[in-house]
C-alpha cells in the first residue's frame, strides 16, 4: 500500500503515488472529468477522477460523492499551477478510490448563511476553511504565549478550577454545589498563581476561567481562556516591556507561520506587521481627558452618550475602543482608580487613589486584552482592604497569611486567549475564536 501522507506536505511528493484520507470539501461535475476538493485537516487537495483512469465502479462512486463524504484515495501527485487548494499548486490524479460514507445532505453550503444558524451547527462550521484557519492561529498564538513564558523562565503551575472564593469580583461568579457547600468555578488562577510564585519565583497558569458576565458584547464569553504569569519582584514598568516583547513575539510568529490562514480570513497583515516595539504609554488620567476631548468633539448624540466619562469610573467597552482607535500599535493605560479594580492592587505611592494597575488596549478598536498589576504586599494593608471592601476573610486566610512568611513586592497579569485571537485574526465577534463559544444565550453545541 502507497505511504499515506498528510495534504500539508504534499509538496513533497510530486511525482509519487501516494494514499490521502479525509472528506470531500467540494466537486466539481465535468462528465468524465470529477474535480474533487478532498480536506483531510491539514489542507486541501484537488483530486481528479477521470474516467479513463478509474475502475468504472469506482468512477461512479466519485461522480456521486456528496460534501463531506468520507474518502480514501490513492492517486499520482503531479505540481501544477492551476489546481487550487490548501496548499494550491498541487493535484492528485485518482488512481483508486473507496468511500467510507456518503454523508447525507451537508447544512452548511457554499452560500451565504446567518451567524445563528452557523453557531447551532458549530460542529460541523469548525470544518470550513474560514474557522480552519482561525482555531489554526488561535493554536499558534497559545503556544507562543507558551514559549515565550517557558524561555523566560517563568514555569508552569496549574491552578484549580473548583474555588471557595471568588477571584475577581462577586458579580460574575458561576456557583456550585461542593457537596453541599458552597463553591464557584475559577474567574482566575492569580490568587494560587501568587502562593506559587513565593514556591518558584515566576510562574503562569493556563486554563478556562469562567464569568457569569451578564453582558452581550462582542468581547465577553462566560467560559474564555486565560495565560496568567506571576512573578517575585517585578515592578509594573518591567512587566509592561515583559508583556510588549510578549505580543511582539506572538506576533511575529503568527505572520512566519500563518500567511496562507491570513490569506483565507482576509487579514490586512501590514495591521500586524505594525506591531512594534514599544508600545503606547498613557496613564489613567490622560485617557479621561483624551475621552472627554473626544466627547466634547463628537456630534452624534448616541456616540456622545456612550464616550461620557468622569475621573473615577471604570472605562466600558465603547471607551476601550474609542482609545484603542488613538492607537496605531497596542497601548498601556496604566494607574487606574482604585476604586474599579480588585481589592489586591498595591497603591501609588503618595497617592493612594490609584493603583499600580495596567491594561493593555489592543489597537483597531479591539480594547483591552491583558489587565494586570503590581499586588498588594504588605500584611496590614491587605487585611486592610480586605476589611473596607468586606470581603469574607475566612475565605481567603491562605491568601492573607502570604505576606506573613516572606512577602515580597510582585505583580503579574492575565491575557485572554480569545480577545487575542480576535484581535490577530482582525474578527467581528469573539465567538469564532474559540471552538465552542459559551455566551450568554448559548450553550449548545
Ligand atoms: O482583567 P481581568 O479580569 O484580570 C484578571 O482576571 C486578573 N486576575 C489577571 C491577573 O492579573 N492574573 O482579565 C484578564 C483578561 C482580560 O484582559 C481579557 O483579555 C480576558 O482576561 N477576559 C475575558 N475574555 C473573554 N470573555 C470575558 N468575559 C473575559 N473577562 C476577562
Ligand atoms: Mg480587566
Amino acid at each position: 500500500m502507497e505511504a499515506v501522507i498528510s495534504i500539508a506536505n504534499i509538496a513533497e511528493h510530486v511525482g509519487q503515488v501516494v494514499t490521502v484520507r479525509g472528506w470531500v470539501y467540494n466537486r466539481t461535475d465535468k462528465g468524465k472529468l470529477q474535480f474533487i476538493q478532498l480536506r483531510d485537516g491539514s489542507g486541501i487537495a484537488q483530486c481528479v477522477a477521470f474516467k479513463r483512469d478509474l475502475d468504472p465502479e469506482q468512477f461512479e462512486i466519485a461522480a456521486k460523492l456528496t460534501q463531506e463524504s468520507s474518502v480514501i484515495i490513492t492517486g499520482e501527485v503531479r505540481a501544477d499551477e492551476r489546481a487550487p487548494g490548501i496548499p494550491g499548486g498541487y493535484e492528485i490524479g485518482i488512481k483508486s478510490l473507496s468511500l467510507i460514507q456518503m454523508a447525507d445532505e451537508y447544512p452548511i453550503t457554499p452560500k451565504e448563511h446567518g451567524t445563528e444558524f452557523l453557531m447551532d451547527h458549530r460542529h460541523l462550521w469548525l470544518r470550513s476553511s474560514r474557522q480552519w484557519a482561525i482555531l489554526r492561529i488561535r493554536a499558534t498564538i497559545i503556544r507562543a504565549m507558551r514559549d515565550f513564558m517557558d524561555d523566560n523562565g517563568y514555569l508552569l503551575v496549574d491552578t484549580p478550577l473548583i474555588t471557595p472564593a471568588a477571584g475577581e469580583n462577586t458579580t460574575s461568579l458561576f456557583e456550585l454545589d461542593y457537596f453541599g457547600e458552597q463553591a464557584y468555578l475559577a474567574q482566575t488562577g492569580q490568587l494560587y498563581n501568587e502562593a506559587n510564585m513565593m514556591a518558584f519565583g515566576k510562574v503562569y497558569c493556563f486554563g478556562p476561567s469562567f464569568r457569569a458576565e451578564k453582558s452581550k458584547t462582542r468581547r465577553h464569553l462566560m467560559e474564555f481562556w486565560m495565560m496568567e504569569p506571576e512573578a517575585a519582584f517585578l515592578t509594573l514598568e518591567e512587566m509592561m516591556e515583559f508583556e510588549e516583547q510578549m505580543i511582539y513575539s506572538i506576533a511575529q510568529r503568527v505572520l512566519a507561520k500563518h500567511r496562507s490562514e491570513l490569506a483565507i480570513i482576509e487579514r490586512d497583515v501590514s495591521k500586524l506587521e505594525a506591531i512594534q516595539i514599544p508600545f503606547a504609554r498613557i496613564s489613567y488620567d490622560e485617557a479621561v481627558e483624551r475621552l472627554q476631548k473626544k466627547y466634547a468633539e463628537t456630534d452624534d448624540p448616541e456616540q456622545k452618550e456612550l464616550l461620557k466619562i468622569e475621573w473615577g469610573e471604570d472605562f466600558g467597552s465603547p471607551h476601550e475602543t474609542a482609545l484603542a482607535e488613538m492607537f496605531d500599535r497596542p497601548g498601556f493605560v496604566y494607574h487606574y482608580p482604585t476604586a474599579v479594580k480588585a481589592f489586591y492592587m498595591q497603591p501609588v505611592e503618595g497617592r493612594p487613589e490609584v493603583c499600580r494597575s495596567v491594561d493593555l488596549l489592543a489597537p483597531e478598536g479591539y480594547g483591552e486584552i491583558i489587565g494586570g498589576s503590581e499586588r498588594i504586599y504588605d500584611a496590614d494593608l491587605l487585611e486592610e482592604r480586605v476589611k473596607t471592601m468586606e470581603i469574607p476573610r475566612e475565605a481567603y486566610a491562605w491568601y492573607l497569611e502570604l505576606r506573613r512568611f516572606g512577602s515580597v513586592p510582585h505583580a503579574g497579569f492575565g491575557i485572554g486567549i480569545e480577545r487575542t485571537v480576535a484581535w490577530i485574526c482582525g474578527l467581528a465577534h469573539i465567538r469564532e475564536t474559540i471552538p465552542y463559544a459559551r455566551m450568554l444565550s448559548r450553550n449548545y453545541p
